[in-house]
């Protein structure tokens, strides 16, 4: 399931980021992270009415304030049955005249069914070695790998990573990465954001929930 949820209204958003505002911070050099843990508590109700199924629990999550654009992942676990991954779009630093409405994120028709990892193929390996998960260079389990098949515009769209990264990949969706409207795509489907960088933004804050299926 790929879709936008209703948007949050003021309040909604509002008390989210105060939650962030207030939570402790896990720093890193790319990012600042935080337990999803009270902003979930907010917004159970919410994201239960607009994904309409009983047989699900979110079990994990993050804040994220980053400075990076994303590279290719999925945020999947082997241990479990992944259902629905859910971002958040919470607020960006940008430009005055920033291109907003070409912020997006990538969502691709292929699908992995092996633990969360990046997809790097043609990346030299990296020097701080991997971050959290691992580093795929070879997609060959990828699911619905559509060989030899490169999207020029959407690898261009993504001029933070090499061309090569997109190598069999085809876009199932380009959610528009807007604050206040979260949106929700499967877990095992492998997505990146575009590079911002290029249309004027600093930095971003959003929420991410991941579900598992539970029946
Ligand atoms: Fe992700």
């Amino acid at each position: 399931m790929i879709k936008y949820f209703k948007p949050l209204t003021k309040d909604q958003h509002d008390e989210i980021i105060d939650i962030y505002n207030a939570e402790e911070k896990d720093v890193k050099p790319w990012r600042k992270g935080a337990s999803y843990k009270r902003a979930y508590a907010v917004v159970r109700d919410y994201v239960s009415e607009n994904l309409g199924h009983e047989n699900w629990e979110c079990n994990s999550g993050n804040f994220f304030e980053t400075l990076y654009p994303y590279r290719l992942h999925a945020d999947t676990k082997i241990t479990e049955s992944n259902y629905q991954n859910i971002v958040f779009p919470l607020s960006y630093d940008h430009e005055e005249d920033a291109a907003l409405d070409q912020n997006v994120l990538y969502i691709f028709k292929q699908m992995w069914y092996k633990e969360g990892t990046m997809f790097l193929k043609g990346s030299p390996p990296s020097k701080e070695g991997p971050r959290h998960n691992t580093e795929t260079r070879e997609y060959s389990t990828v699911a619905n790998i559509e060989e030899g098949y490169i999207d020029k515009v959407t690898a261009a769209d993504c001029d933070h990573l090499p061309t090569e990264n997109f190598e069999g990949m085809s876009v199932a969706a380009k959610m528009l990465w807007e604050p206040g409207k979260p949106f929700t795509f499967s877990r095992n489907a492998i997505h990146c954001s575009n590079n911002w960088h290029r249309i004027g933004i600093k930095s971003k804050l959003g929420l991410s929930l991941f579900t598992r299926s539970t029946s």
